[in-house]
């Protein structure tokens, strides 16, 4: 299970203003859970911390009660939002860099299991090529296989679909829901509610650096909006 509890994170020019403010929630192991909530609510900045790319923060992250911070490498993987593959390295050789560097496996074994990524996400023609020769459909396919050469159990997604065509979102949603292991949490921050009601056992909705609502998926979309912060029905209502 991850736990947030008590997530504060302040502005490091302007320490008084709070760009989150006393976080606290879990996911389940095998759970989904998509974050939504308008722009500059704080969603990557959530994160960017539990990915240990934030410094400056309050309060505790813990998986499996063990601080995050003290996790072996590679447990907490991460797909960005503009996919921050390696433009001088191929597809392989950006699967490879991690693992390889963190010793997960002798030579033989790592290329084995990112040829089988490779296959396993249609990739396997590309596997020599270098990023800048890919669509974004199939960079980010490249990142999510990237980061499973790890095996992380925590994995995160910020807007893994904001640089893709909408035609995708089906796709990435199926790749999303695959990706789920009974050990596994996934977090995807969103802005596309459809890919949220798709993907996500629970919901947050993250205003203003505040955590508004934490509901389960059936709650949010739910007909009446019933048990939803006013915030979150308005959110859903400028949508339709
Ligand atoms: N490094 C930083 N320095 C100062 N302010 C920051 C920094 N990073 C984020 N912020 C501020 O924190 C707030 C939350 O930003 P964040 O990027 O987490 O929002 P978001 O919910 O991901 O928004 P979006 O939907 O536009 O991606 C914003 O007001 C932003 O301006
Ligand atoms: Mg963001």
């Amino acid at each position: 299970m991850l736990n947030v509890n008590a997530l504060t994170v302040t502005m490091q020019r302007n320490p008084s203003k709070r760009i989150l403010d006393n976080i606290t929630f879990d996911v389940k192991d095998g759970e989904i859970l998509a974050i939504l909530g308008p722009s500059g609510a704080g969603k990557t900045t959530l994160l960017r911390c539990l990915a240990l790319l934030h410094q400056q923060t309050l309060g505790t992250i813990t998986f499996n009660e063990t601080p995050i911070d003290t996790l072996a490498a590679g447990q907490i993987g991460i797909v960005f939002q503009s996919f921050n593959l390696f433009p001088h390295l191929t597809v392989i050789e950006n699967m490879l860099l991690a693992p390889t560097c963190h010793k997960k496996g002798a030579t033989e074994a790592l290329l084995d299991k990112a040829q089988a990524l490779l296959a396993q996400f249609g990739l396997t023609a590309h596997a020599g090529a270098h990023p800048h020769n890919l669509s974004g459909g199939q960079k980010q396919r490249v990142a999510i296989a990237r980061a499973l050469m790890m095996d992380p159990p925590v994995l995160l997604f910020d807007e893994p679909t904001s640089a893709l065509d909408p035609e995708l979102i089906n796709e990435v949603s199926e790749i999303i829901k695959a990706l789920r292991q009974p050990k596994r949490v996934i977090l995807v921050v969103t802005h596309e509610v459809r890919l949220a009601r798709h993907v996500a056992d629970h919901i947050l909705f993250l205003d203003n650096g505040v955590l508004l609502d934490n509901v389960s998926r059936d709650v949010f979309f739910g007909e009446s909006g019933d048990g939803l912060s006013p915030r979150a029905q308005t959110f859903l209502s400028n949508l339709s």
